[in-house]
């Protein structure tokens, strides 16, 4: 391991000092290579004012449905502004439980399920809940960091499985990194970053050799509605046949990508069984107390038009992808355009840069802010306590960089065009 965590560093960003005395679990995690480049970019654009193409962050360039504000705002305005229960409106459950049943093939009853403010929230409880001292949790080596940072702080300790070929979790490489201490199984389908779709005879692999090793598996469904060649399959789809007590897959759900409501916060679970949706209501109520109320209202109307919406927002990111990605192909940037999801990962190496310096320089010459990849590649070296003591990152990460294409066509084309001209103008520097 060779370098330092940044602890003082991100202590120093944050305008806070972090004493020595600071041994917190949370205090041993650098930020993220998400927040790193969004902070570099806001700085470009308050510094400069040019107008930055941005490809870095997951947020859409199309709104929610007329009908979502309109919910939101009406329960505003009659005072719907109390608290809700800790595990959400009925009526949003209800809707919720009633969805998942038509289009997800789950039977999660609405009783079972939790309302979060995001599925980020939702996935930290849910880590929370599942969390046993000493726990490791199973990650992919190319994953979101939010993943590995939500598993710190909830007390698990990462391994990172190797990938196979196109990025895809592979049950023999996953088997060979598991220990007896392994707990759960985190499957992300459709992929942040990769793009990486699973089939119905890869998950159900996977989730034998989770029953098999007595595993809790946690399914990241954030993209569901965002696979391009093939219809996106929930892993819980596979255990309607077994008891609800002995099942094993939660499942979270976001409102931010099908529906366009990245800023309203709201995402829910569907716990494997009654125990760990109680387990959760305890979660949430140490946690958050409950889910904004009008946004719940927003959620009941998103649900209702979600037929049209969801296809709708599909239709909008796969055009994007078909036009606007194949010229990184032709370039030898990309392999071959995602199946499923909102991001690329572009392989950098002709440029001769690395990752990080890749996505510094692009940004500076070009005004495009990109994610360099290696930060989906971080490897932690955690201590007994479950503190990082040091990080590096996966080698072979370090000529990734990932690029979001579910922003305005204009903005995606331009941003693209201008990420294939720096490559080459890099390339042709290194030659000299
Ligand atoms: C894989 C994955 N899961 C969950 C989320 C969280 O989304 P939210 O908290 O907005 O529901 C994201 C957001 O980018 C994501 O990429």
């Amino acid at each position: 391991m060779t370098r330092p965590t940044g602890r003082e560093h991100t202590g120093k960003q944050r305008g806070m000092s972090v004493s020595s005395e600071n041994r917190s679990v949370a205090g041993s995690i650098p930020s993220s290579c998400l927040v790193t480049i969004f902070w570099a970019a806001e700085k470009l654009v308050e510094e400069t004012g040019v107008d930055v193409v941005k490809l870095h962050v997951g947020d859409p360039y199309f709104d929610p449905s007329e009908d979502v504000a309109q919910a939101f705002v009406d329960a505003v305005r009659r005072g719907d502004t109390k608290y809700t229960g800790v595990e959400g409106l009925p009526a949003l459950r209800e809707a919720a439980a009633d969805k998942l049943r038509t289009d997800n093939g789950l039977d999660s009853e609405a009783g079972r399920l939790l309302i979060s403010p995001g599925s980020a929230q939702g996935l930290t409880g849910l880590l929370q809940a599942l969390a046993e001292p000493g726990a490791e949790i199973l990650l992919p080596e190319l994953h979101w960091p939010v993943h590995l940072q939500q598993s710190l702080l909830a007390g698990f300790r990462p391994v990172l499985y190797p990938l196979g070929p196109g990025f895809r979790p592979d049950p023999e490489r996953i088997a060979a990194a598991a220990t007896p201490r392994t707990r759960v199984l985190l499957i992300n389908s459709p992929a942040n970053p990769t793009g990486a779709v699973l089939d119905g005879d890869e998950i159900r692999t996977l989730l034998d050799l989770a029953r098999r090793n007595r595993w809790q598996v946690i399914s990241d469904e954030a993209y569901e509605h965002f696979c391009y060649e093939g219809d996106h399959i929930s892993v819980a789809s596979f255990e309607r046949e077994i008891p609800v007590a002995e099942r094993i897959v939660h499942s979270v759900f976001t409102f931010s990508k099908g529906f366009a409501m990245t800023g309203y916060r709201l995402g829910y679970v569907a716990p494997a069984t009654d125990r760990m949706a109680d387990v959760m209501k305890v979660v949430q109520e140490a946690g958050i107390i409950g889910t904004s109320t009008p946004v719940q209202h927003a959620g009941i109307a998103a649900l209702n038009s979600r037929a049209d919406s969801t296809a709708a927002n599909r239709k909008l990111v796969q055009r994007n992808r078909d036009v606007a990605l194949p010229p990184l192909i032709k370039a030898g940037l990309l392999r071959e355009l995602p199946a499923g999801g909102w991001y690329a990962m572009l392989d950098v190496t002709r440029s001769g840069l690395d990752a990080e310096s890749f996505a510094m320089r692009l940004l500076e010459r070009k005004g495009v802010a990109v994610v360099a990849g290696n930060g989906f590649a971080m490897r932690p070296d955690v201590d007994d306590q479950g503190r990082i003591r040091s990080h590096d990152y996966a080698p072979w990460a370090r000529h990734l960089v990932r690029i979001a294409f579910c922003v305005d066509p204009v903005e995606l084309e331009t941003g693209v065009r201008r990420i294939i001209e720096f490559v080459e103008e890099c390339a042709a520097e290194a030659k000299g």
